[in-house]
């Protein structure tokens, strides 16, 4: 009978990440290169303001930032990662300082259950970084994003009056990066 030898990589050896997270450098201890860095984000360096929704892609409930780009982390490995700069939803704004997408989303009362909101936030924080006074069609264009409880009316008066707030004094991706 033919033998097939399957090959499996060891994934017990452990491989030390650097990880530049809202302006703190972490070394995380990982198995595999590939693992999301959504878990990384959230399961070691518990910050949970970071969600799991689809864990396709598709939903943005894990979004954060990548170098000041949008990045849904569910599907970003965490190798990917090392000598880049993060930023969460944690390291945006504080309670004392809100970002202006923070202090927008306030203001308009946006959230429901709130689950979905700190990928929106991230996502509408990268788009004001390229486009500071978006038009609706740019929203559209841009805010994928998923909302279970169909916010999306009050999401979208918070982006104009985030841009509003938003400053060329007080660039808006900064505060903590
Ligand atoms: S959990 Fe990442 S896009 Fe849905
Ligand atoms: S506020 Fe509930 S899923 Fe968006």
């Amino acid at each position: 009978m033919k033998q097939v030898i399957v090959f499996h990589p060891n994934k017990t050896k452990k491989m030390n990440i650097l990880l530049n997270v809202n302006g703190k450098l972490h070394t995380v201890e990982i198995t595999d290169g590939n693992t999301p860095l959504l878990w990384v984000i959230r399961d070691i360096l518990d910050l949970k303001g970071t969600k799991f929704g689809c864990g396709k892609a598709a939903c943005g409930a894990c979004t954060l930032h990548v170098d000041g780009e949008a990045v849904r982390s569910c599907s970003y490995a965490v190798k990917f990662a090392e000598g880049k700069t993060i930023t969460t939803i944690e390291g945006i704004g504080t309670k004392d300082n809100p970002h202006p997408v923070q202090q927008a989303w306030i203001e308009e009362v946006v959230p429901q259950c709130g689950y979905c909101q700190p990928g929106f936030m991230m996502a509408t924080a990268a788009l004001l970084n390229k486009v500071p006074k978006p038009t609706d069609e740019d929203i559209d264009r841009s805010i994928l994003n998923v909302c279970r409880c169909a916010t999306y009316y009050r999401m979208r008066k918070a982006i104009h009056r985030a841009a509003e707030l938003n400053t060329p004094e007080e660039p808006i991706e900064t505060q903590n990066s």
